[in-house]
């Protein structure tokens, strides 16, 4: 029975220096997970074969670097668009746009960044992957934590308006077995 493998990029300079958005390479913590990610997947999937699907950005490429399968890039996996708040931390958000920040805290979900996205459309861009993961047979998505947050609930039957509160942890590798009373989740933490 075919899988579904779910891993975050390993932590970017981006995360480290608290900022969101942008197109940061990994830092060394990070590079520190894709060197690990083999492993973890070895020791989930055996000897099963995979695909890998990364988004365009470097951090998920990056953590992808090190994995023996075939990949594919998906513009519609990249994360969520800030726009105006692109590469700013949450605190320079509050400072800068303390209306925008509290009317995301209100309704994260329906929440659109000026000149960005909100978590309803990313949902919506999801779909044609979501489609092509019903048809395919086992695949590995390492992308980032609000796009994660969607694919989660979707095959967890979560409500999305409540996928942008769940967490999705870093260097943690989680496999989706679809089962006749529903989806049975495994995480594997990276020991790093
Ligand atoms: O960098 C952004 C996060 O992956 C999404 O965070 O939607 O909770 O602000 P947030």
């Amino acid at each position: 029975p075919r899988c579904i493998w779910l891993s975050r990029h390993g932590e970017s300079v981006y995360n480290v220096e608290k900022k969101i958005g942008g197109d940061s390479c990994l830092s060394e913590r990070g590079f520190q997970y894709a060197k690990k990610l083999p492993e973890l997947v070895k020791q989930s999937a055996g000897d099963a074969d995979l695909t890998i699907w990364t988004s365009t950005l470097i951090r998920t490429q990056q953590t992808a670097q090190d994995l023996p399968y075939k990949q594919l890039q998906w513009k519609a996996l990249d994360e969520l668009d800030a726009g105006v708040c692109d590469g700013m931390t949450y605190e320079e958000i509050e400072e800068k746009y303390p209306g925008d920040f509290k009317a995301r805290d209100e309704n994260k979900y329906e929440y659109r960044y000026p000149g960005g996205e909100s978590y309803r459309d990313v949902v919506i861009r999801l779909e044609p992957i979501i489609m092509e993961l019903e048809r395919q047979e086992n695949i590995l998505i390492v992308t980032h934590q609000a796009v994660l947050r969607c694919i989660y609930a979707y095959f967890m039957n979560v409500p999305q308006e409540e996928s942008p509160w769940m967490s999705i942890p870093l260097h943690t590798l989680i496999k989706l077995e679809p089962k006749a009373y529903g989806t049975e989740v495994t995480k594997i933490k990276a020991n790093i």
